[in-house]
């Protein structure tokens, strides 16, 4: 019986690979799992965390380039349950949720996997469903969201510090001074022609999924590297999986080389959210079949 199985299997991956499809994804049961706090950020912006007065450690930031994750990475459950709360944060005592949703969780728990295979790199997300309250949708069409950007191996100023910080600011909507309802976030001084720019893909429970980009605004197209994404729910966990070529084919889509350390970050938008009210991780680096292990926050993107 198991044998017939195994040739049953075999014939049908033969079959896969006449028919020219790509090559299944990889098995995850060996890919080195990370886990991650993503976690409810208020209004804490690029002009919050990196302001002394706010934030003080804006400088060990600048001068001695520590990274968020180096500090928070393990108490960002507890910045998520403060900020959640509408609770006075930072060495200013800021609010920076004004507007608290009874129950809501703070954080949600998170597991990432990386692999690739010479042509193609797979992203799995894996991560707990809080347990939904009752709040605006703002998002009406999309009750779930896995959204992650990259850079291009250090292409934008700072991104090994600050992760995915420095696209997001005070004048966005539903931010504290926001310029208008429609502005979403950017990179200052942003520039798809240089690299300076963040690669956008996001999978969305009801619509197509996005193959972006954020240069001085948010595009939501452009990109031809995404190939396939997937979301399916068991339980209470989701997992949200990504199928890109290496190769950067489209308008924002970086290329992804051996050599090169990209830091990325990824959030979760939950329950019909929208907008900056979405789980988010610390930023976090990858690069392929590359080591560096004193790198607490660095995934070493092995090929299968
Ligand atoms: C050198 C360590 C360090 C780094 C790096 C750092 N923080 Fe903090 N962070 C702190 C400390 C300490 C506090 C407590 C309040 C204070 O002193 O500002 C804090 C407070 C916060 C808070 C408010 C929650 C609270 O408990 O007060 C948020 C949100 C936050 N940090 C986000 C970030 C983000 C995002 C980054 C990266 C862009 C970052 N931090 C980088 C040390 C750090």
């Amino acid at each position: 019986m198991q044998k017939k199985h195994a040739i049953l299997a075999a014939v049908m991956s033969i079959g896969a690979l006449v028919a020219g499809q790509s090559y299944a994804a990889p098995d995850w049961s060996k890919v080195q799992p990370r886990k991650v706090t993503l976690f409810y950020p208020g209004q804490a912006s690029y002009e919050w965390v990196m302001n002394v007065n706010d934030h003080s450690s804006a400088t060990d930031m600048t001068k001695k380039r520590r990274t968020c994750a180096k500090c928070h990475d393990s108490d960002a459950t507890e910045i998520g349950d403060k900020v959640v709360k509408g609770e006075a944060v930072g060495s200013s005592k800021s609010i920076i949720e004004p507007k608290p949703v009874a129950g809501k969780a703070g954080s949600v728990p998170a597991t990432v996997q990386i692999a690739h295979d010479g042509s193609k790199i797979y992203f799995r997300y894996e991560w707990a469903s809080p347990k939904a309250v009752s709040e605006p949708k703002m998002d009406s069409k999309n009750e779930v969201k896995l959204t992650m950007m990259f850079d291009g191996g250090g292409t934008v100023e700072d991104a090994e510090i600050n992760g995915c910080w420095g696209t997001c600011h005070n004048d966005l909507r539903s931010m504290k001074s926001p310029k208008d309802d429609k502005k979403t976030k950017y990179v200052k001084d942003g520039n798809v022609a240089t690299g300076k720019f963040m690669d956008l893909m996001q999978w969305r429970k009801g619509e197509k999924a996005v193959d972006g980009y954020v240069d001085t605004e948010r595009h939501m197209d452009g990109g031809k590297s995404l190939i396939k994404a997937d979301g399916k729910k068991s339980g209470n966990k989701w997992v949200v999986t990504f199928e890109r070529d290496l190769a950067g084919k489209g308008t924002g889509d970086h290329n992804i080389v051996a050599g090169k350390s990209y830091n990325f970050g990824f959030a979760v938008h939950e329950n019909f959210a929208g907008a900056r009210f979405h789980y988010v991780s610390l930023g976090y680096q990858f690069g392929l079949d590359k080591d560096n292990k004193e790198v607490k926050s660095y995934l070493n993107v092995q090929k299968q």
